[in-house]
């Protein structure tokens, strides 16, 4: 069996799974995110090292108890992307890491785009700077605290430092690395540029590998901590976006995966660094040889619908508000929401926008509210794969998963929007199984169809298609008008 390790925000997730693509068992272990300050998030390596010794351990005693005979061939990793994590001279945790949802780093990324140039910055990285990539949460240290960044010579992102206490080798691989902005992601090496125009050591960035690289063997001491025999392979891993992707076997163009999680996302594997002029979709490398994907990202797609029930209809099940808004036509008989609570990445880049119900009348209630919700999601997510479209990035195939997927009227929503069929998968265990089908990958396993399980097809309906085309418009053309406006309401 594999074992693939999710370094998530909130948990570490462990699963194992056989070579056939059975899941034999998971187990997942929490830690805490401290925000010293409004709009901080960290997190100490050490609680991650920690809940990855237990989830290995509790997985291990989990199968053992069901009678699993175990014989563990490879371990990959994931996790979080984005994070700083930084390393003194003797391997040693400078302090607390600093996470991609930390956004202290606004100032930074305006430096960035002021002294070196947006136009500069994408060219040598094909992505724009932005507040959630690593390397300005390295400038901050440098301004604000001198001392630990006077005492830096490894900066590594979370799983990557997981990595390390597993084996003691320090490196990075390129899906992980392409969130850094240090990363030049078409050439997949460490863009020399950059680092010289910003002023940062090339020699604080480990080495780089590909994702299915065994990167080194488990320790006697780690094995010892973790409960397995020392030097199970290693292999590289890669960040959750690009494992979530391969999990789902999203890893050749014309595939293309939309997940319906808290954050929407839209991702397309391409077999050539894509990348789009304004920099509103993030392009990376995937965590497969020759091939890199696009990103759009919906900011809260399933957190919309979580928010109308938590705060408007506390009382009511995900299931009943589904049925009351089956009951409303189309268009919500002309209530229009614009998902946009915390910002909008995709396509728009605006963290000023806001969520906005327009049209709203008499004859207007809880299911016209519900209604409108999962339409606007739904146009959010389709504005994300429109830009992709624009850019030539094919799609034979919409592979849809994520909590949302379980909601046959939201899916039945989505394609009529979409105009296209989709493949609904039901059963996904996220990146911590990607992260297995690499250990798998990088141990001279071979993996096929079956491993990801087939998805039930979801087909437009023809009368709503009319219908949403028409209030997709009305959509982008309220955003556009109030667009200016946002800043003001803060
Ligand atoms: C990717 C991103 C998230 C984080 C946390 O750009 O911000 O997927 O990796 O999960």
């Amino acid at each position: 069996a594999v074992i693939g390790i999710d370094v998530g925000t909130s948990a570490v997730k462990t699963v194992a799974v056989a070579y056939n693509g059975r899941v034999l068992g998971s187990a997942s272990v929490g830690f805490p995110l401290s925000s010293p300050r409004s709009g901080w998030a960290e997190q100490d390596p050490e609680d991650w090292w920690q809940a990855t010794v237990q989830a290995l351990r509790d997985l291990l005693q989990r199968l053992q108890r069901d009678g699993t005979a175990l014989d563990v061939t490879g371990i990959a990793l994931t996790g979080q992307m984005h994070g700083l994590v930084l390393l003194d001279a003797d391997g040693a945790v400078i302090r607390p890491a600093i996470l991609w949802c930390d956004v202290r780093t606004a100032d930074e990324a305006r430096q960035l785009e002021r002294e070196i140039g947006k136009d500069a910055i994408i060219r040598w990285t094909q992505n724009p700077p932005l507040p959630n990539f690593t390397l300005t949460k390295l400038m901050w240290v440098r301004s604000h605290e001198p001392e630990a960044y006077r005492r830096t010579q490894v900066i590594l992102n979370p799983k990557d430092y997981v990595r390390f206490r597993l084996t003691g080798t320090l490196c990075a691989e390129y899906s992980d690395a392409s969130g850094t902005l240090l990363l030049d992601v078409e050439k997949r090496r460490w863009s020399s540029e950059l680092c010289k125009a910003v002023g940062v050591p090339e020699a604080w960035l480990p080495p780089l590998t590909e994702s299915t690289d065994v990167v080194g063997r488990l320790t006697a001491e780690a094995a010892d901590a973790v409960g397995l025999p020392a030097g199970v392979p290693v292999v590289a891993g890669a960040g959750d976006q690009a494992a979530g992707a391969v999990g789902l076997g999203v890893h050749d163009p014309g595939v293309v995966s939309v997940i319906f999680g808290t954050s929407g996302v839209v991702l397309a594997p391409t077999d050539v660094p894509v990348r789009d002029a304004a920099g509103c979709l993030h392009t990376f490398c995937h965590g497969l040889p020759n091939r890199w994907f696009v990103m759009g990202v919906t900011q809260s797609a399933g957190g919309s619908l979580q928010w109308l029930r938590d705060r408007l209809f506390p009382d009511e099940s995900y299931d009943s508000l589904m049925e009351r808004a089956a009951g409303v036509s189309p268009g919500a008989e002309g209530l229009t929401f614009l998902p946009y609570l915390m910002g909008e990445r995709t396509p728009h880049l605006d963290p000023y926008a806001r969520g906005v119900w327009i049209g709203m009348d008499w004859r207007h209630g809880p299911g016209h509210l519900a209604r409108s919700v999962i339409e606007g999601v739904a146009f959010s997510l389709y504005d994300a794969w429109r830009v992709m479209e624009t850019l030539g990035v094919p799609a034979r195939v919409f592979r849809v998963s994520g909590g949302g997927a379980r909601s046959e009227l939201w899916m039945r929503i989505f394609a009529s929007v979409l105009g296209r069929s989709l493949e609904v998968v039901h059963a996904s265990h996220g990146p911590a199984f990607g992260a297995a089908v690499l250990a798998a990958l990088g141990t001279g396993q071979t993996i096929d169809d079956a491993w990801w399980g087939g998805g039930t097809s979801v087909s437009p309906v023809k009368d709503w298609e009319t219908v949403y085309a028409k209030r997709h418009a009305l959509y982008a053309e309220t955003y556009r008008r109030l667009r200016d406006l946002f800043p003001a309401l803060a």
